[in-house]
């Protein structure tokens, strides 16, 4: 089954969003299989983002996400990559979609909220900056 990285950034964290946001991607049908309220370290940011590192709003970003606690997780479910885009929308919440998390609750790309992996590939190598293996749970061994 696909996995993918969702990280909901401070601003969301601060705003008070995580429920309304971990909501859609349960009704959606989702399943949660990892989370963790934390602080971003530099390190970690600098891993997360590296293909921004050379981008003039690199500094912006890199205090940002290391500002405050950030609630870390692994969503999985058929084509979790691409269905988690979907309802997360636009880079840009003013060109995001209404019914999107960004179309509706976000304004400025620099705080959108929320991350989600771009693909299978750069899912897996966000997953492992954030979590150990043995903290990704499956529900079919619970059952
Ligand atoms: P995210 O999906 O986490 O991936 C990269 C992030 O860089 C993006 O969301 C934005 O939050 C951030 N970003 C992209 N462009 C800009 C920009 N011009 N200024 C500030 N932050 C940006």
């Amino acid at each position: 089954m696909e996995k993918t990285y969702i990280m909901i950034k401070p601003d969301g964290v601060q705003r008070g969003l995580i429920g309304q946001i971990l909501q859609r991607f349960e009704a959606k049908g989702l399943k949660l299989v990892a989370s963790k309220l934390m602080v971003v370290s530099k390190a970690q940011a600098e891993k997360h983002y590296q293909e921004h590192v050379e981008r003039s709003f690199f500094p912006e970003l890199l205090g940002f996400i290391t500002s405050g606690p950030v609630l870390a997780m692994v969503w999985e479910g058929d084509q979790a990559v691409v269905t988690c885009r979907n309802l997360i929308g636009k880079t840009n919440p003013v060109e995001a979609a209404p019914g999107t998390i960004r179309g509706d609750l976000a304004l400025h790309t620099g705080m959108n909220l929320i991350h989600g992996s771009d693909s299978v590939e750069s899912a897996e190598r966000e997953i492992a900056i954030f979590f150990e293996q043995s903290e990704v749970q499956s529900y079919t061994k619970a059952a």
